[in-house]
């Protein structure tokens, strides 16, 4: 048997990063949203234990810091699942991006595997092995608009939204986010109002989302990477309505209400970057 299953990139409309807990992790309170930027997990089953893993892109690791590799063995301890896969990873999401690739392929991975092994997970239970992989999995095996808080294991889906297009600019070096956290001072770092951004976007107002969107940790990864800043100047002004970086960097991104605008956007980024996106979300 083959399971295929479609892994969308997420944007952080907005990023609060509340204090830092007793565990080292912080508490975050966050709007993401899923885009039609994707990756495919393909899953097919093999008569022995064993995990043969394969992808388009050769940087993808095949050790240990795999999260599709870790998701499928989580899943056969726990259900005591004799046999193994083969698994092939079609990647078009940049990694270390601030996009939630890797995130969002072990939470496509969950799924799969609950397919072939017809395991009929619970939504409790495949959040139980996300969280064991990494902050952003939980949030991930869902997507869509939603507000994500605790370590990103908390999701509720908002309401409604305001639909629009994204132009996504990813510059040519990664930022690994856990170099980032260890240097947040939450009691000195920006904060953003997340409360009244789900406000805006449930009420469907465009412009009001655009005012309350921010991300707490633009200022340390500007700081190490000028050039996030430049991107973003970059793009406002080629027309879009508003840029920001994405998780922990570098992607920065612009929203365009509408896609003629998106456009414009695109043809001056591509002057300045290779790697540029214009994607709807979904
Ligand atoms: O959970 P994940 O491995 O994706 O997190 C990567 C890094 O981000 C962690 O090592 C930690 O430094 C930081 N992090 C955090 N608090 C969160 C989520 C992530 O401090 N809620």
């Amino acid at each position: 048997m083959k399971v295929i299953e479609k892994a969308p990139a997420k944007i952080n409309l907005g990023l609060d990063v509340i204090c830092k807990r007793p565990d080292g992790y912080h508490d975050l309170s966050m709007v993401m949203t899923s885009i039609d930027l994707n990756d495919y997990v393909t899953i097919e089953t093999r008569e022995d234990d064993q995990f043969i893993f394969e992808s388009n892109d050769h940087r993808i690791p095949t050790n240990e810091n795999n999260d599709v590799l870790k998701a499928a063995k989580l899943i056969q301890d726990k259900y005591g699942i004799k046999g193994g896969a083969s698994i092939y990873l079609e990647k078009k999401i940049p990694v270390c991006a601030g996009l939630g690739g890797g995130s969002t392929d072990a939470a496509a991975a969950i799924r799969a595997f609950d397919q072939l092994w017809n395991l009929k997970m619970t939504d409790d239970e495949m959040v139980a092995i996300a969280k064991q992989i990494g902050s952003d999995v939980p949030y991930c095996l869902f997507g869509g608009m939603a507000h994500v808080s605790g370590m990103g294991d908390v999701v509720s889906h908002l309401k409604k939204s305001p639909s629009f297009w994204v132009v996504l600019v990813k510059p040519n070096f990664g930022i690994s986010t856990r170099t980032i956290f260890p240097e947040i001072d939450c009691e000195s770092i920006s904060h953003v109002d997340i409360i009244s951004l789900i406000n805006a976007i449930e009420s469907n107002q465009y412009q009001e989302m655009l005012s309350y969107m921010g991300n707490s940790l633009e200022d340390i990864s500007i700081n190490r990477k000028p050039f996030i800043q430049k991107l973003k100047d970059r793009m406002t002004k080629s027309g879009a309505d508003i840029a920001l970086m994405s998780g922990s960097g570098p992607t920065v991104f612009g929203i365009c209400q509408t896609e003629k605008k998106a456009d414009r956007v695109v043809n001056s980024m591509r002057g300045f970057c290779k790697e540029v996106y214009k994607v709807r979300s979904l």
